[in-house]
């Protein structure tokens, strides 16, 4: 290695001036170091010696900038919601909630052991990194999973054995947590213990209640009289029996909308039955060939969104819209009113625009399933298929058959759907090829 004037300063015996500029360098250096050193005492005593701040939930600013929202308003929602119920550390249940608190705190709060030892913030450890603290399905790995993770403040399920429309039964989220999702990222926890499973199913309910609560509340200013200078009455009556009790009562009814099913026809003859389930599959009854395809692979109609990407490709569609009429709008001839009105319009796109970057993650649409692979996100079991098929899947595009097609021949839907992995190549003719040009 050659040296450099640098080394040669070190390895020879350096001159007294050297030395000097030496010392004098290493005197800067340990001034900067302790001024450094000073600095970060006094921010240490400022804001504490590695102290997070508590956790909180995120309010849902997509909604209620879109109800328009002012910051008086929204302060308003935030503070009923804390009274309601608490935080993500210090969750609060309401009798009406028929939430048990016991399985609330054993999910809620920062990752940390209890007295006996026992694990406590499941939520946190298990959900939070996917789901978000809020339950927004926010949390920081979401951006990067294909679906999303679940937004669970619409209080809106897919997988389930009850009526589209109707919330999932206890049972459903157990099973939901004990299997995961899958084709998707939603992982396993079977080897969780059943008292965990219950507490994280619990805590669930709780954040979807707390979203619809918020939802509802958010969307209440829009009915207010004109006396109630835009505050929302803080009443047991409106809070309460208005607003919680129908959206826990839904949960609570959950076990009695369960879907009625026929039982499977006795003696079936499954080449018979594969034969008819085909036949409603391609019919324009139940048209699962609209979306599914001819070819099965879930080529046919793809550019929907589900029920969560839709409010957000339609506020898009809003800003998009309304910028563009805003930008075509002649200031000069307006009346004062209307210029105020120009501006205030201008200020809440902007925000909306903000709000969208911050607080949403990118739209995609919601293909159908493609039914060569076998891979059910509901569960494989022919009840499961029974299930989807019936009601159809809440929240994606996916209809009910319920309606079109009498429920015994649900059954040979559910036989043909789970032969398709395994048709015969041979049999879809020219007119079907078994491999879409889109696909592999
Ligand atoms: C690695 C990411 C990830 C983690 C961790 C995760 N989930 Fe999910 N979860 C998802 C995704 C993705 C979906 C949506 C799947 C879909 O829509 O098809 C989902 C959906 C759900 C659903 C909705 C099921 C339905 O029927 O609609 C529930 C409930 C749920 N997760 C609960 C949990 C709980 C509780 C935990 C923690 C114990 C958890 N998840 C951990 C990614 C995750
Ligand atoms: C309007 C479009 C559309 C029609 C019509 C349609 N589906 Fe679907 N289907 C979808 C979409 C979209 C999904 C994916 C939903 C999701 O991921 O949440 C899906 C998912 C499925 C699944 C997967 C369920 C699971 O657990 O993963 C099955 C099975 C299925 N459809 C069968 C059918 C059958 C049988 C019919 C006809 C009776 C049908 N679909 C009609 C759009 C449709």
């Amino acid at each position: 290695m050659r040296a450099t004037p640098m080394h040669s300063a070190h390895l020879v015996l350096a001159s007294p001036m050297q030395l000097a500029n030496c010392l004098t360098e290493i005197g800067r250096q340990a001034s900067r170091l302790a001024f450094l050193l000073l600095c970060t005492l006094v921010l240490a005593s400022v804001i504490g010696c590695g102290a997070t701040p508590p956790a909180y939930f995120r309010p849902n600013m997509v909604e209620s900038t879109k109800q328009r929202l002012n910051p008086e308003q929204e302060r308003q929602v935030a503070t009923v919601l804390l009274a309601m119920f608490g935080t993500p550390d210090h969750p609060v249940a309401l009798a009406e909630t028929g939430l048990n608190e016991a399985k609330l705190h054993l999910a809620a709060g920062p990752v940390r052991s209890d007295i006996v030892g026992r694990k406590n913030g499941l939520y946190r450890e298990h959900c939070a990194h996917c789901h978000g603290i809020t339950g927004d399905g926010l949390g920081p790995t979401a951006a990067f999973l294909n679906p999303y993770p679940r937004d669970y403040r619409p209080g809106v399920f897919k997988f389930k054995s009850t009526e589209r429309a109707d919330k999932p039964t206890q049972a459903d989220l157990v099973r939901i947590l004990h299997n995961g999702i899958a084709g998707t990222s939603m992982p396993s926890f079977a080897l969780l213990s059943e008292t965990k499973i219950e507490a994280l199913a619990e805590y669930v309910k709780y954040l979807t209640i707390r979203g619809e609560t918020e939802l509802t509340l958010i969307r209440a200013f829009f009915e207010l009289d004109d006396d109630a200078k835009g505050t929302l009455p803080e009443t047991r009556e409106f809070l309460v029996e208005e607003t919680l009790t129908p959206i826990a009562a839904k949960w609570q009814a959950a076990p009695a909308a369960a879907i009625p099913v026929p039982p499977i026809p006795a003696n079936i003859d499954l080449v018979a039955s594969i034969a008819k389930g085909r036949e409603l599959f391609y019919g324009d009854k139940a048209n699962c060939v609209k979306c599914h395809g001819v070819t099965g692979l879930g080529d046919g109609q793809a550019n929907d969104y589900d029920d969560w990407n839709k409010v957000i490709v339609e506020a898009d569609k809003e800003i998009r819209s309304g910028t563009e009429q805003a930008s075509q709008a002649s200031t000069a001839g307006m009346s004062p009113e209307q210029l105020a009105d120009h501006r205030l319009q201008l200020v809440w796109l902007e925000k909306f625009h903000q709000v969208l970057d911050g607080d949403a993650l990118t739209p995609r649409t919601i293909p159908p399933r493609n039914l060569r692979q076998g891979i059910y996100r509901g569960g494989r079991r022919p009840l499961d298929l029974y299930y989807r098929i019936y009601a159809g899947i809440n929240g994606a595009p996916m209809p009910a058959a319920k309606g079109t097609v009498p429920p015994e021949d649900i059954w040979h839907i559910v036989n043909y759907v789970r032969s398709l992995p395994y048709e015969f190549d041979g049999e879809l003719g020219a007119d079907r090829p078994m491999v879409a040009p889109n696909r592999f």
